[in-house]
Protein backbone atom coordinates (compact mmCIF):
# COMPACT_ATOMS: atom_id res chain seq x y z
CA UNK A 1 0.00 0.00 0.00
CA UNK A 2 1.76 3.26 -0.83
CA UNK A 3 0.65 7.11 -1.14
CA UNK A 4 3.24 7.79 -4.19
CA UNK A 5 2.65 11.79 -4.47
CA UNK A 6 1.23 15.14 -3.84
CA UNK A 7 -0.80 16.06 -6.73
CA UNK A 8 -2.18 19.28 -5.70
CA UNK A 9 -3.79 21.42 -3.11
CA UNK A 10 -7.18 23.51 -2.76
CA UNK A 11 -7.14 26.37 -1.24
CA UNK A 12 -10.58 28.50 0.32
CA UNK A 13 -10.09 31.70 0.79
CA UNK A 14 -12.67 35.32 1.17
CA UNK A 15 -11.35 36.50 -1.71
CA UNK A 16 -10.59 34.09 -4.02
CA UNK A 17 -9.79 36.46 -7.32
CA UNK A 18 -6.70 38.09 -5.26
CA UNK A 19 -4.90 34.83 -4.42
CA UNK A 20 -5.49 33.55 -7.99
CA UNK A 21 -3.96 36.67 -9.60
CA UNK A 22 -1.15 36.95 -6.74
CA UNK A 23 0.02 33.43 -8.35
CA UNK A 24 -0.29 34.51 -11.92
CA UNK A 25 2.09 37.69 -11.63
CA UNK A 26 4.51 35.17 -9.89
CA UNK A 27 4.30 32.75 -13.21
CA UNK A 28 1.90 30.35 -12.52
CA UNK A 29 -0.50 29.47 -15.45
CA UNK A 30 -3.97 29.68 -15.62
CA UNK A 31 -5.69 25.99 -16.66
CA UNK A 32 -9.11 27.33 -15.50
CA UNK A 33 -11.30 30.18 -13.70
CA UNK A 34 -10.22 28.61 -10.51
CA UNK A 35 -6.56 26.43 -11.46
CA UNK A 36 -3.66 27.17 -11.13
CA UNK A 37 -0.84 25.12 -12.95
CA UNK A 38 3.10 25.33 -13.33
CA UNK A 39 4.73 24.65 -16.84
CA UNK A 40 4.62 21.09 -15.93
CA UNK A 41 1.92 20.34 -14.05
CA UNK A 42 -1.66 21.98 -15.01
CA UNK A 43 -3.37 21.25 -11.54
CA UNK A 44 -1.53 22.81 -8.84
CA UNK A 45 -3.83 25.07 -6.74
CA UNK A 46 -7.46 25.56 -6.82
CA UNK A 47 -8.68 28.59 -5.29
CA UNK A 48 -12.16 28.71 -3.72
CA UNK A 49 -14.28 31.21 -2.04
CA UNK A 50 -14.89 30.45 1.51
CA UNK A 51 -15.64 31.72 4.93
CA UNK A 52 -12.16 31.59 6.28
CA UNK A 53 -8.53 30.80 5.01
CA UNK A 54 -7.83 27.10 5.11
CA UNK A 55 -6.51 24.11 3.15
CA UNK A 56 -9.83 22.57 1.27
CA UNK A 57 -8.46 19.46 -0.33
CA UNK A 58 -5.69 17.71 -0.59
CA UNK A 59 -5.14 15.74 -3.95
CA UNK A 60 -2.88 12.23 -3.76
CA UNK A 61 -2.07 9.51 -5.84
CA UNK A 62 -1.30 6.26 -5.31
CA UNK A 63 0.29 3.24 -6.87
CA UNK A 64 -2.56 0.80 -7.78
CA UNK A 65 -6.45 0.45 -7.51
CA UNK A 66 -5.75 -2.49 -4.70
CA UNK A 67 -4.21 0.35 -2.77
CA UNK A 68 -7.50 2.03 -2.65
CA UNK A 69 -9.31 -0.97 -1.14
CA UNK A 70 -6.31 -1.15 1.60
CA UNK A 71 -7.03 2.81 2.27
CA UNK A 72 -10.84 2.63 2.77
CA UNK A 73 -10.54 -0.65 5.08
CA UNK A 74 -7.82 1.41 7.13
CA UNK A 75 -10.21 4.52 6.96
CA UNK A 76 -13.34 2.26 8.35
CA UNK A 77 -11.27 0.89 10.83
CA UNK A 78 -10.43 4.38 12.80
CA UNK A 79 -14.05 5.42 11.85
CA UNK A 80 -13.62 7.32 9.09
CA UNK A 81 -16.10 6.83 6.01
CA UNK A 82 -14.49 6.73 2.35
CA UNK A 83 -16.02 6.05 -0.43
CA UNK A 84 -14.75 4.72 -3.84
CA UNK A 85 -15.78 5.98 -7.48
CA UNK A 86 -13.12 4.29 -10.72
CA UNK A 87 -9.79 5.23 -9.36
CA UNK A 88 -10.74 7.78 -6.70
CA UNK A 89 -11.15 7.62 -3.22
CA UNK A 90 -12.52 10.23 -1.46
CA UNK A 91 -12.53 11.10 2.87
CA UNK A 92 -12.73 13.69 4.83
CA UNK A 93 -9.34 14.46 7.24
CA UNK A 94 -11.02 14.06 10.31
CA UNK A 95 -8.95 16.68 12.14
CA UNK A 96 -8.98 19.82 9.62
CA UNK A 97 -11.93 19.31 8.01
CA UNK A 98 -10.71 19.00 4.55
CA UNK A 99 -11.12 16.73 1.82
CA UNK A 100 -8.52 14.30 0.93
CA UNK A 101 -8.84 12.97 -2.82
CA UNK A 102 -6.71 10.09 -3.67
CA UNK A 103 -6.35 8.80 -6.88
CA UNK A 104 -4.35 5.90 -8.91
CA UNK A 105 -1.54 7.86 -10.45
CA UNK A 106 1.33 9.55 -9.69
CA UNK A 107 2.80 13.27 -10.15
CA UNK A 108 3.76 14.09 -13.77
CA UNK A 109 7.81 14.50 -13.62
CA UNK A 110 9.21 17.96 -13.92
CA UNK A 111 11.34 19.09 -16.70
CA UNK A 112 14.83 20.07 -14.45
CA UNK A 113 15.60 23.23 -14.15
CA UNK A 114 17.85 24.96 -17.09
CA UNK A 115 21.58 24.23 -15.30
CA UNK A 116 22.78 27.51 -14.27
CA UNK A 117 26.54 27.95 -13.70
CA UNK A 118 28.06 29.00 -10.62
CA UNK A 119 31.71 29.51 -9.90
CA UNK A 120 33.54 28.48 -6.95
CA UNK A 121 37.46 28.57 -5.86
CA UNK A 122 39.24 26.60 -8.38
CA UNK A 123 36.23 25.84 -10.40
CA UNK A 124 35.87 28.72 -13.01
CA UNK A 125 32.92 27.59 -15.18
CA UNK A 126 30.97 30.74 -15.84
CA UNK A 127 33.79 32.43 -17.73
CA UNK A 128 32.96 36.01 -19.71
CA UNK A 129 29.32 36.03 -18.85
CA UNK A 130 27.71 37.56 -16.16
CA UNK A 131 25.50 35.41 -13.58
CA UNK A 132 21.71 33.85 -15.20
CA UNK A 133 20.15 35.73 -11.68
CA UNK A 134 21.67 39.03 -13.19
CA UNK A 135 21.12 38.69 -16.71
CA UNK A 136 17.40 37.32 -15.99
CA UNK A 137 16.04 39.78 -13.55
CA UNK A 138 12.04 38.10 -13.87
CA UNK A 139 11.88 35.32 -11.21
CA UNK A 140 11.58 31.75 -12.92
CA UNK A 141 8.35 30.67 -12.38
CA UNK A 142 6.99 28.42 -9.50
CA UNK A 143 7.73 24.06 -10.39
CA UNK A 144 4.74 22.90 -8.16
CA UNK A 145 3.28 22.69 -4.73
CA UNK A 146 5.93 20.26 -2.69
CA UNK A 147 4.73 20.42 0.87
CA UNK A 148 1.72 21.84 3.14
CA UNK A 149 2.28 22.60 7.10
CA UNK A 150 -0.75 22.26 8.89
CA UNK A 151 -0.88 22.51 13.26
CA UNK A 152 -3.24 21.76 15.63
CA UNK A 153 -3.87 20.79 18.94
CA UNK A 154 -4.83 17.57 17.79
CA UNK A 155 -1.18 17.35 16.75
CA UNK A 156 -0.66 13.49 17.90
CA UNK A 157 -4.10 12.30 16.75
CA UNK A 158 -3.66 13.59 13.11
CA UNK A 159 -0.20 12.19 12.46
CA UNK A 160 -1.26 9.29 13.45
CA UNK A 161 -4.00 9.87 10.82
CA UNK A 162 -1.87 10.12 8.27
CA UNK A 163 1.03 7.99 9.54
CA UNK A 164 -0.82 4.68 10.51
CA UNK A 165 -3.95 5.34 8.49
CA UNK A 166 -2.72 7.23 5.26
CA UNK A 167 0.77 5.80 5.43
CA UNK A 168 2.94 8.56 5.04
CA UNK A 169 6.61 7.76 5.81
CA UNK A 170 8.19 9.61 8.73
CA UNK A 171 11.68 11.27 7.80
CA UNK A 172 11.75 12.90 11.02
CA UNK A 173 10.01 14.35 14.44
CA UNK A 174 10.98 16.79 16.83
CA UNK A 175 9.81 17.30 20.25
CA UNK A 176 8.55 13.86 21.17
CA UNK A 177 6.96 13.84 18.32
CA UNK A 178 5.03 17.15 18.54
CA UNK A 179 6.47 17.96 15.00
CA UNK A 180 6.33 14.85 12.67
CA UNK A 181 7.86 15.60 9.30
CA UNK A 182 6.59 13.44 6.78
CA UNK A 183 6.22 12.34 2.95
CA UNK A 184 4.70 10.35 0.38
CA UNK A 185 7.55 11.18 -2.69
CA UNK A 186 11.31 11.39 -1.97
CA UNK A 187 10.97 15.24 -0.72
CA UNK A 188 12.21 14.80 2.85
CA UNK A 189 8.85 16.39 3.65
CA UNK A 190 5.72 16.97 1.97
CA UNK A 191 3.28 16.91 5.40
CA UNK A 192 3.70 18.53 8.45
CA UNK A 193 1.94 18.23 11.29
CA UNK A 194 2.62 20.50 14.14
CA UNK A 195 1.16 21.92 17.08
CA UNK A 196 -1.03 25.12 16.81
CA UNK A 197 -3.83 26.87 18.72
CA UNK A 198 -5.92 25.82 16.48
CA UNK A 199 -6.20 23.50 13.30
CA UNK A 200 -5.32 25.64 10.49
CA UNK A 201 -3.32 25.81 7.67
CA UNK A 202 0.57 27.16 8.81
CA UNK A 203 1.63 26.95 5.46
CA UNK A 204 2.08 26.06 1.79
CA UNK A 205 5.20 25.51 -0.46
CA UNK A 206 5.84 26.10 -3.59
CA UNK A 207 9.55 24.80 -5.12
CA UNK A 208 11.20 26.61 -7.56
CA UNK A 209 14.25 26.62 -9.41
CA UNK A 210 17.31 27.28 -6.69
CA UNK A 211 18.61 29.87 -4.43
CA UNK A 212 18.39 32.62 -6.81
CA UNK A 213 15.08 31.63 -7.41
CA UNK A 214 14.56 31.64 -3.44
CA UNK A 215 16.00 35.24 -3.56
CA UNK A 216 14.67 36.51 -6.95
CA UNK A 217 10.77 35.30 -6.19
CA UNK A 218 11.02 36.67 -2.38
CA UNK A 219 12.45 39.93 -3.94
CA UNK A 220 9.27 40.23 -6.19
CA UNK A 221 7.05 39.62 -3.80
CA UNK A 222 8.22 41.94 -1.41
CA UNK A 223 8.73 44.74 -4.31
CA UNK A 224 4.51 44.44 -4.69
CA UNK A 225 4.10 44.14 -1.00
CA UNK A 226 6.45 45.16 1.73
CA UNK A 227 4.75 43.58 4.41
CA UNK A 228 4.40 40.58 3.11
CA UNK A 229 7.42 39.08 4.66
CA UNK A 230 7.62 36.32 6.97
CA UNK A 231 10.94 35.47 7.56
CA UNK A 232 13.96 34.16 5.60
CA UNK A 233 16.01 33.80 3.65
CA UNK A 234 17.60 30.87 4.86
CA UNK A 235 18.35 27.02 4.98
CA UNK A 236 16.52 24.36 7.28
CA UNK A 237 17.90 22.30 9.38
CA UNK A 238 15.17 19.70 8.56
CA UNK A 239 14.59 18.69 5.03
CA UNK A 240 18.25 21.00 4.31
CA UNK A 241 15.50 23.16 2.51
CA UNK A 242 16.07 26.70 1.24
CA UNK A 243 13.38 28.57 2.34
CA UNK A 244 11.60 31.91 2.29
CA UNK A 245 8.11 32.21 4.18
CA UNK A 246 6.24 35.37 3.26
CA UNK A 247 1.91 35.92 2.66
CA UNK A 248 -0.34 35.87 0.33
CA UNK A 249 -3.09 38.13 -0.59
CA UNK A 250 -5.20 36.03 1.99
CA UNK A 251 -2.95 35.85 4.80
CA UNK A 252 -1.86 32.32 4.23
CA UNK A 253 1.84 31.82 4.95
CA UNK A 254 3.49 30.28 1.87
CA UNK A 255 7.31 29.08 1.45
CA UNK A 256 8.97 29.63 -1.47
CA UNK A 257 11.67 26.35 -1.43
CA UNK A 258 14.57 24.61 -2.96
CA UNK A 259 17.20 22.10 -2.57
CA UNK A 260 15.18 19.95 -0.23
CA UNK A 261 16.68 16.47 1.12
CA UNK A 262 15.55 13.46 -1.46
CA UNK A 263 15.39 10.30 -0.05
CA UNK A 264 15.14 7.57 -2.28
CA UNK A 265 16.59 4.64 -0.26
CA UNK A 266 13.57 4.51 2.85
CA UNK A 267 16.17 2.07 4.52
CA UNK A 268 19.28 4.08 4.53
CA UNK A 269 17.62 7.16 5.47
CA UNK A 270 15.91 5.17 8.51
CA UNK A 271 19.13 3.76 9.42
CA UNK A 272 21.69 6.63 9.26
CA UNK A 273 19.48 9.59 9.33
CA UNK A 274 16.21 9.55 11.12
CA UNK A 275 15.97 10.77 14.28
CA UNK A 276 12.53 10.68 16.01
CA UNK A 277 13.32 13.10 19.29
CA UNK A 278 15.33 15.86 17.81
CA UNK A 279 15.82 17.39 21.18
CA UNK A 280 17.49 14.91 22.18
CA UNK A 281 20.79 14.40 23.44
CA UNK A 282 22.38 16.29 20.77
CA UNK A 283 20.21 19.00 20.50
CA UNK A 284 17.65 19.97 19.11
CA UNK A 285 17.73 20.89 15.09
CA UNK A 286 17.30 24.46 14.98
CA UNK A 287 14.99 26.41 12.54
CA UNK A 288 18.22 26.92 10.30
CA UNK A 289 21.98 26.54 9.87
CA UNK A 290 21.76 30.22 8.56
CA UNK A 291 19.42 33.03 8.23
CA UNK A 292 17.00 33.92 11.04
CA UNK A 293 18.12 31.61 13.90
CA UNK A 294 14.29 31.64 15.13
CA UNK A 295 10.85 32.08 13.31
CA UNK A 296 9.04 35.16 14.32
CA UNK A 297 5.85 35.11 16.64
CA UNK A 298 3.76 35.24 13.11
CA UNK A 299 4.95 31.87 11.93
CA UNK A 300 3.88 29.42 14.88
CA UNK A 301 0.67 32.29 16.16
CA UNK A 302 -0.50 34.37 13.11
CA UNK A 303 -2.23 37.46 13.38
CA UNK A 304 -5.53 36.04 12.36
CA UNK A 305 -5.76 32.82 14.34
CA UNK A 306 -8.44 33.77 16.65
CA UNK A 307 -10.66 34.70 13.13
CA UNK A 308 -9.97 31.38 12.31
CA UNK A 309 -10.74 29.06 15.67
CA UNK A 310 -13.85 31.39 15.32
CA UNK A 311 -15.12 30.59 11.68
CA UNK A 312 -14.43 27.08 12.66
CA UNK A 313 -16.34 26.86 15.53
CA UNK A 314 -19.26 28.36 14.08
CA UNK A 315 -18.92 25.52 11.49
CA UNK A 316 -18.90 23.27 13.59
CA UNK A 317 -15.37 22.35 13.52
CA UNK A 318 -12.81 21.55 16.03
FE1 LIG B 1 7.88 24.40 4.53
Amino acid sequence: MALNGLLDIELSVPNPSETFDFWIRRGMTRTSSDVLGTADRPVQITVKEGPYRHLSKLHMSCETEADLATLSARLADVGVAASVSGTTLSCVDPVFGHAIVIDVGAPHPLVPPQRRSFNGPGERIRTTERADAVVGQTPPAPRRVGHVVLATPMFKQSADFYVNTLGFRVSDRMFKGALTFMRVESDHHNLLIQPGPTSYLNHYAVEVDDIDAVGQSGTAVLAENPSANVVGVGRHNLGSNVFWYLTDPAGNMFEFFSDMDQIVDDAEWDRVHRRDDWEGADGPAGFSVWGPKDPPEAFLNPPDVKQIAAAREALGLR
